[in-house]
């Protein structure tokens, strides 16, 4: 039996600056309120030479050498995102041409926040089945490309950046669970109305019921995570870092303090980049990888709740 294990990680964060206070020139808003409602003091906005594409291709070149791995043996290529350069081809098409790969195959995933961990799924299940034997996972966003600036309900959440990881065939286990759920019934609480085919030329900006969002992401984080750690055959005294969705400081504490995790326990760096969609996991496994947070024989646990409403959370043994 081959398990699916990450053996490498890499980023790519944006120069640019966009701080509270940038933020209190834009909309009637402050510098206080944004920290106190959601912890987060600045994000980063990708500069306009650049798109999605590009922050991929940096991050993915950063994970490759983080696993000593050249872009000739990867196997396939899967993105996470809800802004991709063009609605079609795929970023992950252009990433294959920019990465100079094989012709290996390709593909966006689209499933709002929660896209990194739909991933982690596919990518676990063609690596145990033999499809594959190592695997380029990207989550990236371009979010201020689909921002209005003049709606502070959202324009002081969202900021840019990407994240990759190779995730390879190994004898050790590595992802050991991972649990997905949808209720499109919730759909238009978090939505772009314009610029798909129902109405191409609508509003085409998030819209969010920020309250509503917030409710249901507390509730479902605490249940999916507990869905995970149970599918891995594991208890949560047994999870070493909890990384969850970076979305708001107070869903991230209340759904920790409901999964009774120590705060040492949790990772956070939504101060720095606010909420980047399906790049948060992976913008702060990085992170804590970097700074040893993790070591071998580590149980990770990974919760996702967004647009879909959909949400995913992962158990992965470091
Ligand atoms: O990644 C996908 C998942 N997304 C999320 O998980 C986001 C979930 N939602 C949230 O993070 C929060 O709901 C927000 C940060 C968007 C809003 O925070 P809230 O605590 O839910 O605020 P609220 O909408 O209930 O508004 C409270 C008050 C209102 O004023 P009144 O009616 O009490 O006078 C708002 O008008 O705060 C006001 N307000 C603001 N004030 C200053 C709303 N937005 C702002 C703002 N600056 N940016």
């Amino acid at each position: 039996m081959s398990f699916a294990k990450i053996t490498g990680t890499g980023v790519f964060i944006p120069e640019k600056r966009l701080t509270n206070e940038d933020l209190e020139k834009l909309v009637e808003t402050s510098d206080d309120w944004i920290k106190a409602r959601t912890g987060i003091s600045e994000r980063r906005l990708l500069d306009e030479k650049r798109n999605n594409s590009d922050m991929c291709l940096h991050a993915c070149q950063e994970a490759l050498k983080n696993s000593n791995t050249s872009p000739d043996d990867i196997d396939g290529i899967i993105v996470a995102t809800v802004t991709p350069d063009y609605i079609t081809p795929s970023v992950a098409c252009l990433l294959q041409e920019k990465l100079k790969t094989r012709k290996i195959f390709a593909f966006d995933l689209s499933a709002g926040c929660s896209g990194f961990i739909y991933c982690l799924s596919v990518a676990k299940a063609m690596i145990e089945n033999n499809q594959a034997k190592k695997l380029l996972v990207v989550g990236s966003e371009h979010l201020s490309s689909i921002v209005d600036y003049k709606d502070r309900g959202t324009c002081i959440l969202f900021g840019d950046g990407a994240g990759a990881v190779v995730i390879e065939s190994s004898k050790e286990p590595g992802i050991l669970s991972v649990c997905l759920g949808a209720s499109g019934k919730e759909a238009e609480l978090l939505y772009i109305p314009g610029g798909g085919s129902k109405d191409p030329t609508g509003y085409r900006f998030l819209k969010m019921e920020g309250k509503e969002v917030f409710k249901e992401a507390v509730k479902v984080i605490q249940s999916n995570s507990l869905e995970a750690i149970n599918a891995a055959n594991i208890k949560t005294n047994e999870i070493d870092l909890f990384i969850p969705h970076q979305a708001n400081m107070r869903i991230i504490e209340a759904a920790r303090e409901r999964l009774d995790l120590p705060l040492e326990k949790c990772f956070v760096n939504i101060d720095k980049y606010g909420n980047t969609s399906s790049a948060s996991v992976l913008l702060a496994l990085h992170e804590a990888v970097k700074e040893s947070k993790i070591k071998k024989g580590d149980n990770i646990l990974f919760s996702v709740f967004g647009a879909g409403f959909a949400w995913g959370s992962a158990v992965v043994k470091w």
